[in-house]
């Protein structure tokens, strides 16, 4: 069985098959409503989450399936000492495929060896986070188109697990990335060896202002605040990278400003009614996006 752990596993054919797949469902989505019927999706969640967590719960369900939740990390039997591993053989015996987000890089690579049914990467710590990847380049492609794009991605590059994904999977593509932030959040030294092993054009800018009015999409990430191991260097970082409905007056008028969510301050409200905004889209594009991740991995088990 596949698992999804890595954007890096995602060829172009992989991600536009899904995407493609994505569009039928979200044109005909009643159409899908019985076809996973009966089948049960594991929610292994170690950390909190709103989108993943209920998108994948609304995808399954809407695919005529059911979750099987382990609920909040104090009321399981992780609480009494019980291993990863162990949680994950047992788990797979419950579901036909698992969801399992984590605070610790490397899990789900490592979860993913111990079982047999499919394991969808919901985020492991810093890491990976590669269905929301996926959800980010449908709403890319609906928004902006995939090829000869000029992306900028703005805010905490050193944690951010959405951007480390999504800045991997944009190399299959004709993109220009720009990565934007303060020089003690800059993308992690393995990640953008990997960007360029793979070819891709980079550029690192500590203001938005040098590449704003280039864009076509602008990417925001919120500071995550949980990853920082000394709290006075979250507070030196803090409330950087603010964007409001001024600061895209430079913008292009056809700029598509994205953001994985949940938000912070890193974007105004006031940016919430423009033309710009396409957040919300790009959130609620996670159901149709992981109903088709979940068919093409469900299909003929
Ligand atoms: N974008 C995202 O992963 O959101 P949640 O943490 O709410 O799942």
């Amino acid at each position: 069985h596949e698992h999804i752990i890595s954007a890096k596993q995602l060829s172009r054919a992989d991600i536009e098959e899904v995407l493609d797949h994505a569009a039928e469902i979200a044109a005909d989505p009643e159409a899908y409503a019985d076809r996973h019927a009966g089948k049960l999706l594991g929610l292994l969640f170690f950390e909190p989450s709103t989108r993943t967590k209920m998108s994948f719960t609304a995808a399954i369900k809407r695919l005529g399936g059911d979750i099987v939740d382990m609920g909040p990390v104090e009321y399981s039997s992780v609480k009494k000492g019980e291993s990863l591993a162990d949680t994950v053989r047992v788990v797979e015996g419950y579901a036909d495929a698992l969801v399992m987000r984590h605070p610790s890089e490397g899990s789900a690579q490592m979860a993913s060896e111990f079982v047999d049914v499919p394991l969808l990467n919901g985020g492991d710590g810093a890491g990976q986070h590669p269905t929301q990847t996926l959800l980010d380049l449908y709403t890319i492609r609906e928004n902006a188109g995939l090829d000869d794009l000029t992306i900028g991605i703005m805010g905490d590059l050193k944690y951010g697990r959405t951007v480390h994904s999504l800045a991997h999977a944009l190399t299959n593509f004709d993109v220009h990335q720009h990565f934007i932030s303060p020089e003690s959040l800059q993308l992690p030294r393995s990640v953008r060896y990997d960007l360029h092993e793979e070819g891709a054009t980079i550029r690192e800018h500590t203001a938005l202002e040098e590449v704003l009015s280039s864009l076509d999409v602008l990417y925001v990430t919120r500071i995550q605040e949980e990853r920082f191991p000394d709290e006075n260097e979250y507070r030196e970082v803090a409330g950087e990278y603010q964007i409001d409905a001024g600061t895209l007056e430079a913008a292009s008028d056809d700029l598509t400003v994205m953001h994985p969510l949940p938000r912070v301050d890193e974007i105004d409200h006031d940016v919430d009614d423009t033309e710009y905004a396409t957040f919300f889209e790009q959130a609620h594009n996670g159901v149709p996006v992981r109903m088709a991740l979940l068919d093409l991995l469900l299909e003929g088990q």
